[in-house]
């Protein structure tokens, strides 16, 4: 049998064929458009979405027996606020993962309701990615469609209801609403009173293995597949990234360099760290996991090298880069503001240190240690907690470069591990829909059985030394440069 996995991200839709024993039959990849209408805000349209989806499922089964093909499911960019009305029509564009509008709202939600309180309801605070914010940014700035909502979906939730008619999300993506209550896997009464949202405009809670229908028939008649098709819920990309990397079970870490950076610890028990600087959520494996996010990784060296240099040779560029340890230009990866651990909307990025003999090797050098930096704040929070991290699994299209891949391992001081394929969220999700359909008995079996590590970059011990000073240098450069936004 044939499963499909839609990696569902900010750039593009990549999808993933995968046979039952787990072999990439193909991948396909459709881009499309993100808009960004004022400073620091972030929209895309869920139809873009869909037709490239559409289009792509098409393209990556072409030349298959779609016969073949049971069960579909996702990784898919999480946060965003999807709003459809009554007449299923979808009421503005969708308010994505890495929009600094709510400001304001995340100041309320932190500062008047509390930090404690949403602890206690969600296991969160207030981020200001998070989509409830972004439901009460609504309420107060767009009434009139604030109040045509009918349901509220998170980006991939949309294209599993187009494919299926089910309203449906599963734990892990619901985790990043801040409308649900993670230890209990429910949505928060209290969160749902407080943002003005009823139970009938939310989704049903899935875990990310379970089924949630067939494939309408319609659809199925257009893609040539059978009306037994299986939809199967599927996860946020992260926890989807996780599964596709093998990053299952108690302690182990996952970093994903795709348009954000993500490190990902999964845990078997429910945990919060004690300052909420990580994301506590609920994990694509039936158990839960802690997360940090940055909001610009691998798209500060896309923006570097398209926008600022105008090269497409990534790694031509990367070739002249041999002084590792011993750059003196520092890149602030904060294009978007930043997220974890920082939680500012507002700072911005920025090249600290040039001299006359500054290269443009030192300056793309610079933006690849700036977001390995930007990656362990984040794990210096897991570590503070006292969770120890020897090893990491790496994914995202970051992941492809030899040279960041070495620069993460001397800057986190970790092996880090490479698996066959850095396609984490497709892979993952089409582990889902194999584990959906009664392929394997559990996503820990599956992952078990299919992922394999096929290298590791070890750290070398003369470079995390200088790196531990580097970035000693690092942290002091947020807090002197925060008050200028
Ligand atoms: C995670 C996050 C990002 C998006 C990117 O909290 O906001 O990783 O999911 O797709």
């Amino acid at each position: 049998m044939y499963y499909i996995g839609v990696d569902l991200g900010t750039s593009a839709v990549k999808l993933l064929l995968m046979s039952g024993d787990g072999k990439i039959e193909n991948i396909v990849s459709k881009e499309y458009p993100i808009s960004f209408p004022k400073p620091g805000w972030s929209e895309q349209e869920p139809s873009d979405w869909w037709n490239k989806t559409v289009e792509g499922i098409k393209e990556l089964t072409d030349g298959f027996d779609k016969s073949q093909v049971a069960g579909i499911s996702f990784g898919g960019q999480m946060h965003g606020l999807v709003v459809l009305d009554k007449d299923d029509k979808v009421i503005r564009p969708a308010i994505l993962w890495n929009d600094g509008r709510t400001s304001k709202e995340t100041d309320y939600l932190n500062n008047v309701i509390g930090k404690s309180k949403l602890s206690q309801y969600t296991a969160n605070i207030a981020f200001a990615g998070f989509t409830a914010p972004k439901i009460l940014w609504m309420k107060e700035n767009e009434p009139d469609n604030f109040a045509r909502i009918a349901k509220i979906m998170l980006p991939k939730d949309y294209i599993a209801y187009r494919l299926s008619g089910v309203h449906c999300t599963d734990v892990s993506d619901a985790s990043g609403m801040l409308l649900f209550d993670v230890k209990n896997k429910k949505w928060s009464e209290e969160m749902m009173e407080i943002c003005s949202v009823k139970r009938e405009q939310l989704a049903d809670i899935y875990e990310s293995f379970q089924v949630v229908g067939n494939i309408l028939p319609d659809i199925a008649k257009e893609l040539g597949f059978k009306e037994t098709v299986k939809i199967i819920a599927g996860a946020g990309d992260n926890a989807a990234a996780a599964i596709g990397t093998g990053t299952v079970g108690e302690g182990h870490c996952n970093v994903s360099l795709g348009t954000s950076g993500t490190v990902f610890i999964s845990s078997k028990n429910f945990c919060v760290d004690d300052k909420n600087a990580l994301h506590a959520f609920a994990h694509a494996d039936g158990n839960y996991h802690l997360m940090g996010c940055m909001l610009s990784a691998a798209s500060c060296n896309k923006w570097w090298m398209d926008d600022i240099i105008g090269s497409n040779d990534y790694s031509g560029e990367q070739k002249g880069i041999e002084k590792l340890g011993e750059n003196h230009v520092f890149f602030l990866p904060y294009l978007m503001g930043e997220r974890s651990p920082h939680n500012d909307p507002f700072v911005r990025a920025m090249f600290i240190g040039m001299s006359m003999d500054t290269t443009r090797a030192d300056m793309t050098q610079a933006v690849l240690e700036g977001v390995a930096f930007g990656i362990r704040d984040s794990l210096e929070v897991a570590k503070a907690q006292g969770i120890k991290i020897d090893s990491t699994k790496i994914c995202g299209g970051g992941a492809k470069s030899p040279l960041w891949r070495r620069i993460m391992a001397n800057v986190l001081g970790i092996d880090v591990e490479i698996i066959e394929s850095e396609e984490g969220p497709g892979y993952g999700g089409a582990i889902l829909a194999a584990v959906g359909c009664g392929e394997y008995a559990s996503v820990e079996e599956a992952a078990e059985k299919l992922v394999k590590v096929v290298d590791v970059v070890k750290p070398e011990k003369e470079l995390v030394d200088k790196y531990n000073e580097r970035y000693s240098q690092f942290k002091k450069l947020y807090p002197s440069v925060k008050d200028l936004y």
